[in-house]
């Protein structure tokens, strides 16, 4: 056992042949054994089981494979290319200027925040949504989740607004509520919101707290922006917070900005996990569909979603670039893609884990005419 390694439990993830066998942290029981595949249910039962610190003992080998993957999944530089060639990086900037602003002294700078959020109109205005859903999904630092976070709330609520064929003055006020519907998380401490681990049953009150919170700084700001950033972690069953409303109960901007929320919070980084692959998450809000989530937005945001992420470049979990040829509905998790001359049904043991955007090779092509920058 000399080539074995402490890691965690959270350091595993679905679709892994395990090479060699897992065991709990004293090495006294067999957890996984080798030659298993990993599962998603499989992973959560040995959570389950094996709670505390969820240690595990597993083989340099297995390691090995964790790190290709987390090597794969690490912030691609393309993602700053992407960001400055939008116009994405400058709305950045301000958004964290008015973060800051609310961590410092509770207050929220409405000029600053009109400014954020007509530059985001503009940018759904002009840019193709393939774009957005190219910016939305890039891979980030978890240092820069709340900005990043406020921003793609908003441009995943201004694109579902058109998507619904809302006025442009209704699209207008859902990326308002996309923008501020998180920045109550600035007032809750760092030590729990960049914690390195599942929260505990105290930090997650505190972090319900957060609409709350939302609500509180926008006094400034019309009531139906307040009531819907209010209404984003509730439930179309009932069963979410702060006030326990359900089906149409919930605003219609609130129940919007829930599948966007699901969306941006999956495709992100955080401090202890990987970002998801964008089908992965299609599948999720699909199943999430009258429970969570309102089932009508769900059957519009996955339909478009799946149209946007055809044809796009992916990266499957063996390293390869691929290129996405057909979503299925009842398979929204795995593609068939294409790797030159070769068709690849993906599946458990061969996914796609991120998109894939090359900056240089796309240079020429890039359409600066519709680029966000343009219009600003
Ligand atoms: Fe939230």
């Amino acid at each position: 056992m000399s080539n074995y390694v402490l890691s965690t439990i959270d350091s595993l993830y679905a679709g892994m042949v395990v090479p060699q066998n897992i065991y709990n942290a004293d090495m006294s029981l067999l957890l996984v054994t080798e030659g298993s595949v990993l599962t998603e249910a499989r992973i959560e039962q040995l959570k389950r089981f094996h709670d505390g610190l969820g240690k595990i003992y597993i083989s340099a080998e297995t390691e090995k494979l964790i790190n290709k993957r987390n090597e794969l999944l690490r912030e691609a530089p393309s993602t700053r290319a992407l960001e400055d060639e939008t116009g994405y990086t400058g709305i950045k900037e301000e958004t964290i200027a008015i973060l800051e602003k609310i961590s410092h002294d509770g207050s929220v700078s409405v000029p600053t925040l009109y400014s954020v959020s007509e530059d985001l109109s503009r940018a759904v205005d002009v840019t193709a949504p393939s774009v957005i859903v190219d910016l939305v999904s890039a891979l980030a630092s978890a240092d820069e989740y709340l900005q990043r976070h406020c921003i793609n709330v908003g441009l995943l609520n201004g694109l579902i607004g058109k998507w619904l064929g809302m006025s442009k003055e209704d699209v207008d006020t859902l990326i308002l509520v996309g923008l501020l519907h998180d920045c109550g998380k600035a007032s809750i401490p760092s030590k729990i919101l960049a914690a390195p681990r599942p929260l505990t049953v105290v930090e997650f009150e505190v972090v319900k707290t957060h609409p709350g919170y939302s609500g509180m700084l926008m006094n400034d700001f019309p009531e139906v922006v307040k009531r819907a950033a209010r209404a984003h972690h509730e439930k179309f069953n009932g069963s979410g917070y702060p006030d326990g409303l359900a089906g149409d109960k919930i605003p219609l901007m609130g129940r919007i900005t829930a599948v966007s929320d699901i969306y941006d919070a999956m495709v992100s980084r955080r401090s202890y996990k990987n970002p998801n692959s964008p089908f992965k998450i299609l599948s999720v809000i699909d199943e999430l569909r009258d429970r969570d989530l309102d089932g009508r937005l769900v059957d519009v945001f996955v339909t478009k979603m799946s149209e946007e992420l055809q044809g796009k470049q992916v990266v499957l979990t063996d390293g390869r670039v691929a290129s996405v040829i057909s979503i299925e509905p009842r398979m929204l998790e795995y593609p068939v893609v294409q790797v030159g001359g070769e068709i690849i049904y993906t599946n458990l043991n061969l996914s796609c884990l991120s998109l894939y955007y090359d900056s240089e090779e796309d240079d020429d092509d890039y359409d600066y005419e519709n680029s966000i920058e343009a219009f600003l």
